[in-house]
């Protein structure tokens, strides 16, 4: 055989490998979006869920979703008005469901959080949990203090991981039909600089999904994990306002637009992304690695930067 019909070969095989994984990609999203009913998740999973980060955004909307299936739901969050007011209004929403406001810290000690909330389901059998809290710094790396960072890892990885055992756990034990899911993000995709932290808490929770989704299928345990795109929420509220962020919250869901997603996709698919930015980034990921992509993002990167970073940089340095 010639060179060029070897390179035709070539050409015509990673083409139809191409389509072939655009396909098996695009081919659940369509389902899942166009045709797939939602779901009832009392009558699916059972009568009791913990929602973390559910006094707001993704998580209210979940929380609301879930209680109007008339699901009882343990509210985890800060300690804050933000979870005193979702309580209060939600429970005036749905009185015909119990909802408890847990309120902790899940940057903290984990002990101490994870106490609190095996307290508050003690009496119940929770067969749902949504694992959604989370917050992102933003800025360079150096420019915060380790225990940040730390306390971002627990909140957004640790936390979920802990919480994913326990109940897990106790689902196994109680032979019950369950669902845990997790709310990373389309960060997981790409580099995320000024953003690192978050970038890698989101990395962690993905790749743990996915794997727990083969050990959990077994027991009955539905796993799924979400990659939102841009949602508008409190996430951002005091991060600096990157061009990049600005331009992609154009785009952007609402919580409900998300929540409508985890109802309709949960159990069904292990991974599931939400919106153009979300999924352009996954396909770009197949065929420009990280390293690659670095590299070629590295030139902008301090154009890029939150306002006033770069400056506090120089004043370390003076
Ligand atoms: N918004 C987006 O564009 C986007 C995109 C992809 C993924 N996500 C992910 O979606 C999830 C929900 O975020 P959101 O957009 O709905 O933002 P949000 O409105 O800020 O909600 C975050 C929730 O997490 C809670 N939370 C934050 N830190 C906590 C801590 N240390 N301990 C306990 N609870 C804590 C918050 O409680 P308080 O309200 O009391 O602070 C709030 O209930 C996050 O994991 C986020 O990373 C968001």
């Amino acid at each position: 055989m010639d060179l060029a019909a070897l390179c035709g070969y070539f050409c015509c095989g990673c083409g139809i490998a191409c389509l072939l994984s655009v396909a098996l990609y695009l081919t659940p999203i369509i389902y899942l979006t166009l045709i797939a009913k939602p779901q009832d998740f009392r009558k699916k999973y059972g009568a009791w869920a913990v929602v973390t980060g559910g006094s707001s955004g993704i998580g209210k909307a979940v929380t609301r979703k879930l209680a109007s299936q008339g699901v009882n739901v343990c509210i985890v969050a800060l300690d804050d008005d933000l979870l005193r007011i979702t309580h209060t209004e939600l429970q005036k929403e749905f009185p015909s469901v119990e909802l408890r406001a847990v309120p902790v810290d899940l940057g903290s000690e984990p002990d101490a959080y994870m106490a609190k909330i095996a307290t508050a389901t003690e009496d119940v059998r929770v067969s749902i949990l949504i694992n959604n809290a989370g917050f992102l710094l933003m800025g360079f790396f150096d420019q915060r203090p380790m225990e940040q960072h730390i306390a971002n890892i627990e909140c957004n990885a640790l936390a979920a991981m802990r919480l994913t055992h326990y109940f897990y756990n106790r689902m196994v034990n109680q032979n019950i039909k369950g669902c845990i899911t997790f709310t990373s993000s389309a960060a997981f995709f790409m580099p995320a600089p000024f953003a690192s932290m978050y970038g890698a808490t989101k990395a962690m929770i993905s790749q743990f999904a996915v794997s727990l989704a083969l050990e959990a299928n077994s027991q009955g345990i539905d796993i799924t994990v979400f990659h939102p795109s841009y949602t508008h929420s409190n996430l951002y509220a005091k991060t600096p306002k990157l061009d990049v962020v600005t331009f992609l919250s154009k785009f952007g869901w609402t919580p409900e637009d998300v929540a409508n997603v985890i109802f309709a996709s949960a159990g069904r698919v292990v991974v599931r992304d939400m919106g153009v930015y979300a999924i352009a980034t996954n396909m770009l990921s197949r065929y420009i690695d990280s390293g690659s992509l670095a590299k070629f993002i590295m030139p902008f990167v301090e154009s890029m930067a939150p306002p006033g970073a770069i400056a506090e940089r120089g004043k370390k340095e003076n």
